[in-house]
């Protein structure tokens, strides 16, 4: 796993919403995988704004939510679905028959939840995982004991899950104690993941998930198998990692962050940050290569 650690929530978010926005003008026809949650917020208006300003077109990308509450429809205000209407889908120009996530509502859950497993296949799979993590160390609803290798499923949330997002409802006891959660391996199967963690409060977790050992009491550490994977943090976050010089050391060495390094206005000749694909051809053109 690469861990990026920024001075503060501004400079990760900003960076996150950097590597959406190339891979997303690398490719047009992205799949997104998306989460919810106080800490995407950011990125989501950062996205809006890239929209916006630089024209960051959604218009042919599709997306699929981590999870959804059981027993709310769409139209409620403390649905996922909700939520995403309104931070990012209708404020881009996201086709929103594209956008999915499962339905909370379905008579039958568990039909719905091999439909939404089906429909992420025939799209060809995730090509960008973003993930937010939860104080239960929960990746989606991926609560403690839940299966590495589980796909799309209801979930019963911990006590955990419960305390920290109660407040979000209103009234706080009208949180549905279950949820529809893409399963682990199905977060897996993403072909990136790029998790973001931001504030004091989520230190110690992030740290056990990025160094403990691999178990499926924080299916966060499920992460540690993925062969791309970048866990961003702000200074905050990443206050209880014990190799943070380590992973400071490897940001400022490896190529393909030279672009980031000075946030996000680290512009090539056309405007738009260097790809590295086209670095490594420049360099040849200038050596003599092939
Ligand atoms: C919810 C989502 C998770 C997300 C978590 C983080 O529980 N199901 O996918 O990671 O929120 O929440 P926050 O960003 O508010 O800390």
């Amino acid at each position: 796993m690469e861990v990026v650690i920024r001075p503060n929530a501004e400079t990760a978010t900003e960076l996150v919403a950097q590597v959406i926005s190339r891979e997303l003008r690398d490719n047009p026809r992205l799949v997104m995988g998306l989460a919810t949650g106080r800490t995407m917020e950011a990125v989501y208006a950062r996205l809006v704004q890239m929209h916006r300003r630089e024209g960051l077109d959604f218009s042919v990308c599709h997306t699929f939510n981590l999870d959804e509450y059981v027993g709310l429809a769409g139209s409620h205000r403390n649905s996922y679905r909700h939520y995403m209407n309104h931070n990012l889908f209708l404020n881009v120009n996201v086709d929103l028959r594209n956008t999915h996530l499962p339905d909370g509502a379905a008579a039958d859950i568990e039909a719905e939840c091999e439909r939404y497993e089906r429909l992420i296949a025939e799209c060809g799979g995730v090509d960008l995982q973003l993930l937010g993590i939860g104080l239960a160390g929960h990746l989606g609803f991926n609560e403690p004991a839940s299966s590495l290798r589980s796909r799309t499923r209801i979930k019963v949330l911990s006590p955990v899950t419960r305390a920290q997002n109660e407040p979000l409802f209103v009234p706080p006891h009208e949180m549905p104690r279950r949820a529809i959660t893409m399963g682990v391996g199905t977060i897996l199967d993403a072909r990136r993941c790029l998790l973001l963690a931001t504030g004091e409060d989520k230190a110690e977790i992030v740290a056990r998930a990025i160094e403990g050992p691999v178990t499926s009491m924080i299916s966060a550490t499920a992460l540690q198998f993925h062969p791309h994977c970048t866990a961003v943090l702000d200074e905050a976050a990443a206050g209880r990692l014990q190799e943070a010089d380590y992973y400071r050391w490897i940001f400022e060495n490896e190529p393909q962050w030279q672009s980031y390094r000075n946030g996000s206005n680290s512009p090539g000749l056309d405007g738009h940050p260097v790809k590295p694909r086209r670095r490594k051809k420049e360099i040849a053109t200038v050596l003599g290569g092939a």
